[in-house]
């Protein structure tokens, strides 16, 4: 069975955009191979975060993993500032990969901005650690967004470094696993942006947590264009946002694009909407109700994910020891 690992960021309550483009497709993937699923608290902090909420926001995205449908008996579902690996990992990573490939990160860039002085260091290895986490459990497939291949390639070209620099085939080639229909569900607002939490319009998104009536109000006024839905996806080009609620409308309803617009060729988006934000809401209303019942009880949160962090430390221990022992360290001893 082959290895899958991933990780997301604490963020709080996740959109539509992580939902579709990650959570949904870890879900899945859980019928395909054993899953290592990580909330990555480490790479969190690479922004400054109130400690209090970070807490808060790494119990929430265990529960909303949990309510949708992650398995946490059967898989691993843990944080990963609870397994030290990853940043042992992480510090020989920094040492082999090269400063010119981490000026090439385009979200180091974005994320950055124009005072790139200003942003902490980790920010910049952030991508080193990335792939320690995935090195750390010779994981081969890692479910990600559209966003994430850079990252991805980079890890790969870390481990061939490693591999060649200290003549050994230990770390195996990753490959990414990018949902085609959604790798990108863009903002309501603005087509030709990604749906993101760091949006400063709340209405620019479907928040994991917004009940029926807000989502319902966000479809309403979400932005489109005055022509009704073509026959085929050709008709959509051009249109952003027509092309991202129809996609969403397929992802929502298990279809592909191009059966959602055959049964719904000639409809105006007012009557588009009402069912979409109808789909949508029998999706999440249900994710919504088994998150708000997990977080009565922090604690049981707290064990399920310790549970799963001891199971990932059994794996990722001896491969990252055997990593440190071809380095040149001396054991760790007992
Ligand atoms: P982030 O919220 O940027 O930490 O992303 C967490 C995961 O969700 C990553 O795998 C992203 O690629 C994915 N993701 C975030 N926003 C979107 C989006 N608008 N569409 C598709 N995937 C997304
Ligand atoms: N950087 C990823 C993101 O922004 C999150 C992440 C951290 C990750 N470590 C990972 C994803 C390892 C896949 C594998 O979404």
């Amino acid at each position: 069975m082959a290895r899958i690992f991933s990780g997301m960021a604490p963020s709080g309550f996740p959109t539509l955009g992580n939902y579709l483009g990650a959570t949904r497709n870890w879900v899945k993937l859980q019928a395909q191979g054993d899953c290592i699923y990580c909330i990555v608290d480490q790479h969190a902090i690479t922004n400054f975060q109130n400690p209090t909420e970070l807490r808060e926001k790494t119990r929430v995205m265990a529960a909303i993993l949990l309510a949708s449908g992650i398995d946490p008996e059967k898989h691993i579902l843990f944080h990963q500032s609870a397994v030290p690996a990853h940043a042992r990992l992480a510090w020989i990573f920094n040492c082999v990969a090269r400063i010119g490939w981490l000026n090439r990160m385009t979200q180091f860039k974005d994320k950055a901005g124009k005072d790139r002085e200003a942003v902490s260091t980790g920010l910049y290895v952030y991508p080193n650690l990335m792939a320690a986490d995935i090195h750390a459990y010779h994981a081969t497939l890692v479910p990600v967004g559209d966003d994430q291949r850079q990252h991805l390639e980079l890890a790969n070209d870390i481990a061939e470094k490693f591999n060649f620099d200290y003549g050994v085939k230990f770390f195996p080639r990753i490959e990414a696993m990018i949902p085609a229909e959604t790798a990108r569900i863009m903002s309501l607002r603005d087509g030709t942006k990604k749906m993101s939490k760091s949006d400063p319009s709340d209405q620019s998104r479907i928040n994991l947590n917004d009940d029926s009536d807000t989502i319902a109000l966000k479809i309403r006024r979400a932005k489109t264009d005055p022509e009704p839905l073509p026959a085929d996806p050709s008709g959509l080009a051009g249109r952003p946002e027509a092309t991202n609620l129809v996609t969403i409308y397929a992802a929502m309803t298990d279809q592909t694009p191009a059966a959602v617009l055959q049964n719904l060729a000639g409809a105006g988006f007012g009557a588009f909407k009402e069912k979409l934000a109808d789909a949508l809401i029998a999706h999440i209303a249900p994710i919504k109700t088994e998150t708000e019942r997990l977080l009565n009880d922090p604690a049981h949160i707290d064990s399920i994910l310790q549970a799963g962090a001891r199971r990932a430390a059994a794996i990722a221990d001896p491969i990252v020891d055997e990593a440190e022992r071809i380095v040149g360290f001396l054991p760790r001893g007992p």
